[in-house]
């Protein structure tokens, strides 16, 4: 009986398993100017094509031994061309398209909890939006910063598109920063606020050595306690 049970329970992680399934992409798109190619995993960009540095980018972090594709980049340019090309006849065909703009929704948050001084990445996440892409920009206390990147844009479910903008900074009380996202939908650049709080946090402060000096003198204390009575006991007997 026992031997039956167990035999279901693991036939059931099986069947759980089994229903795990990755999802690989290829995105190949282009506009009258602009054109993307890229290849994904489960959400993440496995590597795209740079037309400005005329070659693929493998995106992962370095400790990460990850593949290449020999002639992706040729691929890239030629299946470009044919695009623009299929564009521009499929244009004609259609009598041009009818507009279809939506806008994008625009979060600001960091990829750490904030402590003052400690190298963290502001990161500014785009979705929702068609057709693609966005520019983002970001601005320090009004200032243009430099420096942030942009991933390519990766398809939503709904056909939509979502992109994450990333930069690097310190932390610093006061500091404002501001990632300004400008799209085919909107007139003015969509703009979101991150402002660094004096609720993050700073060095420890006193309170973790108060508790272990309280601790330590108490734990001393037992000690000469114990060895009091140990020895009073021994007298006495
Ligand atoms: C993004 O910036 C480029 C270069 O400045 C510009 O040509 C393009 O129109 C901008 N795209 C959007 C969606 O604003």
């Amino acid at each position: 009986m026992k031997m039956k049970e167990l035999l279901l329970f693991l036939s059931c992680v099986l069947c759980v398993s089994a229903d795990v399934l990755h999802e690989d992409i290829s995105i190949n798109g282009c506009s009258d100017s602009d054109g993307e190619y890229m290849y994904g995993l489960d959400g993440e960009e496995k590597a795209y094509a740079d037309f400005n540095k005329k070659e693929m980018i493998y995106p992962q972090p370095p400790f990460m031994d990850h593949g290449t594709y020999p002639g992706a980049y040729e691929q890239a340019v030629a299946n470009l061309q044919s695009c623009q090309q299929n564009l521009k006849i499929v244009r004609v065909g259609m009598k041009d398209f009818p507009p279809k703009h939506i806008a994008p929704s625009v979060m600001i948050y960091t990829r750490d909890e904030v402590e003052f001084g400690e190298n963290n990445t502001l990161i500014c996440h785009v979705t929702g939006f068609y057709p693609a892409p966005v520019n983002v920009s970001w601005t320090k206390n009004e200032q243009k910063v430099t420096g942030s990147s942009i991933n390519t844009p990766y398809p939503n479910k709904d056909g939509s598109f979502r992109q994450t903008s990333r930069l690097d900074f310190t932390p610093q009380l006061g500091d404002i920063y501001r990632c300004a996202v400008e799209h085919l939908s909107l007139t003015e650049p969509l703009t979101k606020i991150y402002e660094v709080e004096a609720s993050a946090h700073s060095d420890p402060g006193v309170g973790p050595s108060v508790f272990c000096g309280v601790g330590l003198t108490l734990g001393l204390v037992g000690v000469a306690a114990g060895t009091f009575f140990l020895v009073k006991g021994n007298e006495c007997s």
